[in-house]
């Protein structure tokens, strides 16, 4: 089983390290700034995403580990739209719920937990110690970081992202492309394209 990430970055290198436990036998980089990258820790940068789109027949799987969530949403559809085979990468120590979804180019990382009836889309990052509680809806191309915490029913819109050791209350909706910085405590809706900070969460207002 052979694994091409498109990403060699430091969040590259968990993908592949939880890819090589849970059964993949090799995995190559593919990075745009290839030639000057050769490497990513011990793994092999073997070309560009042009390089990846020619060779994407020897893979039997290929994931896009990019952690700005657009670019990953962007060349997920390239690598799609070429005959790519998305793989979904959920990590030994995950706890992923037999009642739970997880879609295509999705990672589930170290001890992360995706409880009963959650559903989460394509693309989207579940970091080390992140909890996606029951009956979630986790929009395409989103990011939980590390120890973020969905409450029970809490739905994010597709591209959100969660910073590390967020928390939302339970049936929380958070719109499309907002962020929520780390540490928050979301306690109630945001809305799509904001930023919120604090506890409890309140829109950030970038002072230029
Ligand atoms: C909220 C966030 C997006 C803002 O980023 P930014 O626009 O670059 O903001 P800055 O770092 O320039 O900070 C601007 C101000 O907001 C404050 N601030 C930044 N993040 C904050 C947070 N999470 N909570 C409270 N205040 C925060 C800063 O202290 C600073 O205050 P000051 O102007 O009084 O000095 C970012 O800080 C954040 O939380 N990102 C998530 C990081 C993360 O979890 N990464 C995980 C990767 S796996």
């Amino acid at each position: 089983m052979r694994l091409a990430i498109l990403g060699a970055s430091g969040h590259g290198k968990v993908v592949a390290d939880a890819a090589e436990q849970c059964g993949w036998r090799s995995v190559a980089f593919f990075d745009d700034a290839w030639p000057c990258l050769q490497a990513n820790g011990p793994w092999a940068v073997e070309g560009n995403t042009e390089a990846l789109l020619d060779r994407l027949m020897d893979f039997d799987g290929v994931i896009v580990a990019i952690g700005n969530n657009s670019t990953r949403a962007a060349k997920q559809a390239e690598l799609l739209a070429s005959g790519g085979k998305m793989a979904t990468i959920i990590h030994r120590s995950a706890m992923v719920s037999v009642h739970a979804t997880v879609g295509a180019g999705s990672v589930i990382f170290a001890n992360a937990a995706v409880n009963a009836c959650a559903t989460v889309g394509d693309g989207v990052i579940v970091n080390t110690g992140a909890v996606v509680e029951h009956d979630c809806v986790v929009g395409d191309f989103a990011h939980i970081s590390p120890n973020g915490v969905l409450s029970g029913g809490v739905a994010l819109g597709s591209l959100v992202w969660v910073g590390s050791c967020a928390s939302v209350k339970p049936l929380i909706a958070i719109g499309e492309a907002s962020v929520v910085g780390m540490g928050a405590v979301v306690t109630k809706d945001v809305p799509p394209d904001v930023i919120v900070v604090g506890n409890p969460a309140k829109v950030f207002e970038p002072r230029n």
